[in-house]
């Protein structure tokens, strides 16, 4: 796109720096070290921006007043884009920061993105992705080692092979580089920071290389060169898809790269169920759920739409709340120096813990999804029941062409789920099940997610693992999600 063709509002935050005085920009808060580009396009930018608590949603949705379309801290855009700000139509995008108007007919882009994750497609093509992993990870030689530096050992094979089915050497080193370095500025999230200036531009360094791989991945999927390619999340985008507007192929590279975002809240999960499991320092409660759970029948059909070990990850995630909030851009008012920079963010942890919408919030109680209502639940009939005229979203089905028989819908908030060979995948649908984000722009991987921690939690119990804090002078530092580095300091044993 040549300059004079974009709209004011896609300058990039360098292009707008150009012509302000230099006191315009907070620079004197940073080391003169930083480079003029990283100060100017990330690190003066998060100087600026602010971050403004939004409502308690009651009803599972966020209006549209509230935007999804460039909803990121502004100091990722470097990361995301050569010229540190949105450039969707040479570089790519995701539909996490995009609005629903531009998303295609009834949230297309999100339909196709989920179909790539539905349930039945965790449990035939990537269960033994994930089991593997755990295998490694929790493997007799890995006890009595901090648990997390292991954990990113084996990250990036599972990452990629769930991406584009690469592995081992076939990962080139600049694209572990931009992973490692992806990781770190999340973990430490500061750009004032020079932890995060080095890995930031070594991200900027190494994601070209990256995108050409990921290119030629891409490719071998498409010529059918890649073995088991129904493996992979890219075949699903392709095929659902067809290469469209709603899911181009530099949108399909770039969301490989972007959901280094979304995955890495993995790790941060996976550290405090194992902490909460500890017997020591965890949780009793959730200790003796667990028993319960697994002894009881993790899988069994007992009423209601999820079985008991899926509701005792909900309910982890919902009191762990993994992810502080949904940000939204406000459409804008009035605005002032900075405005564009700053978003609002619908709290997820307050909502969950909301008693306008539990008896007992606070209580650890996997059961109370027996009776929650779903987003197969949420149809017409139910908007009209409290009250709205009619459904905030309209029901629109996307129908798959991967092969399978189904279709990706939603509720009347606008959650989009599967329905495969007639079996519906509902998710939960209320405003008090908050740790996924709300309706239209809900978590897309969630379905992949729950089952990724109940993996975890299945292979705890078949080999009798615990959990032990350890007591390190200096334990290791491990970015796992944004904002949150831990300290590795928690590792498993065979036996109580
Ligand atoms: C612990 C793991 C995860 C948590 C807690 C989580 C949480 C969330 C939340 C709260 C949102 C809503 C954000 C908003 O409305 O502003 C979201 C959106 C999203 N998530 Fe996740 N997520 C996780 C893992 C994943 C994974 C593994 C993937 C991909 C496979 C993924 C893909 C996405 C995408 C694409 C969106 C944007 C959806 C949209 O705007 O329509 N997430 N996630």
């Amino acid at each position: 796109m040549t300059e004079n063709k974009k709209p004011p509002h896609t300058k990039s935050a360098i292009e707008r720096s150009e012509g302000l005085p230099p006191d315009a920009y907070p620079v004197g808060l940073l080391p003169s070290s930083f480079p003029p580009d990283y100060v100017r396009g990330a690190a003066a930018p998060f100087l600026l921006s602010s971050s403004f608590l939004g409502e308690r949603p009651t009803l599972p949705m966020i209006d549209l007043m509230l935007s999804k379309e460039k909803a990121i801290p502004v100091n990722l855009w470097g990361l995301l884009y050569d010229g540190w700000w949105p450039n969707p139509d040479e570089e790519g995008i995701s539909v996490f920061f995009q609005g629903f108007e531009r998303r295609g007919a009834d949230n297309e882009r999100k339909k196709i993105y989920v179909s790539a994750n539905t349930p039945d497609l965790v449990a035939t093509k990537y269960h033994a992705k994930i089991t593997d992993f755990f295998d490694k990870l929790l493997g007799a030689a890995n006890a009595g080692k901090p648990m997390m530096g292991r954990y990113f050992e084996y990250y990036d094979d599972l990452y990629w092979d769930l991406h584009v089915g690469a592995t081992g050497d076939e990962i080139p080193t600049e694209v572990r580089q931009f992973s490692a370095s992806f990781n770190t500025v999340l973990g430490y999230w500061f750009p004032t920071l020079e932890i995060v200036r080095d890995a930031y531009m070594s991200a900027r360094a190494s994601r070209q290389a990256l995108k050409e791989w990921l290119d030629e991945r891409v490719q071998r999927i498409i010529d059918g060169t890649q073995p088991d390619a129904d493996r992979t999340f890219v075949y699903y985008w392709l095929k659902n898809g067809r290469l469209g507007e709603n899911f181009r192929r530099i949108d399909i590279v770039f969301e490989c790269f972007h959901n280094f975002l979304a995955l890495s809240q993995w790790g941060n999960m996976i550290y405090n169920v194992a902490s909460k499991l500890e017997p020591k320092y965890g949780d009793p409660k959730v200790r003796t759920w667990f028993e319960k759970t697994m002894k009881g029948g993790p899988d069994k059909a007992d009423g209601g739409a999820f079985p008991p070990l899926e509701r005792f990850v909900m309910e982890l995630f919902r009191t762990i709340s993994p992810n502080d909030g949904s940000l939204s851009s406000p459409r804008r008012h009035r605005q002032l120096l900075g405005a564009e920079f700053s978003g609002v963010t619908t709290p997820h942890r307050a909502t969950s813990m909301d008693p306008q919408h539990w008896i007992h919030p606070e209580e650890f109680d996997p059961d109370r999804y027996k009776t929650a209502p779903t987003s197969v639940d949420n149809d017409e009939a139910r908007a009209k029941e409290i009250g709205l005229a009619r459904c905030p979203f309209a029901k629109a089905s996307l129908e798959l062409k991967d092969g399978r028989t189904g279709e990706m819908t939603n509720s009347a908030f606008g959650a989009v789920y599967g329905v495969v060979d007639g079996e519906p995948h509902p998710v939960c649908d209320t405003a008090g099940y908050a740790p996924f984000g709300f309706g239209y722009r809900r978590c897309a991987g969630e379905y992949i997610t729950v089952e990724f921690i109940k993996e975890f939690l299945r292979k705890v119990w078949k080999e009798k693992l615990s959990f032990v804090k350890l007591d390190l002078e200096q334990p290791a530092e491990i970015p796992v999600n944004p904002g949150t580095v831990l300290h590795d300091n928690i590792t498993f044993k065979r036996g109580k």
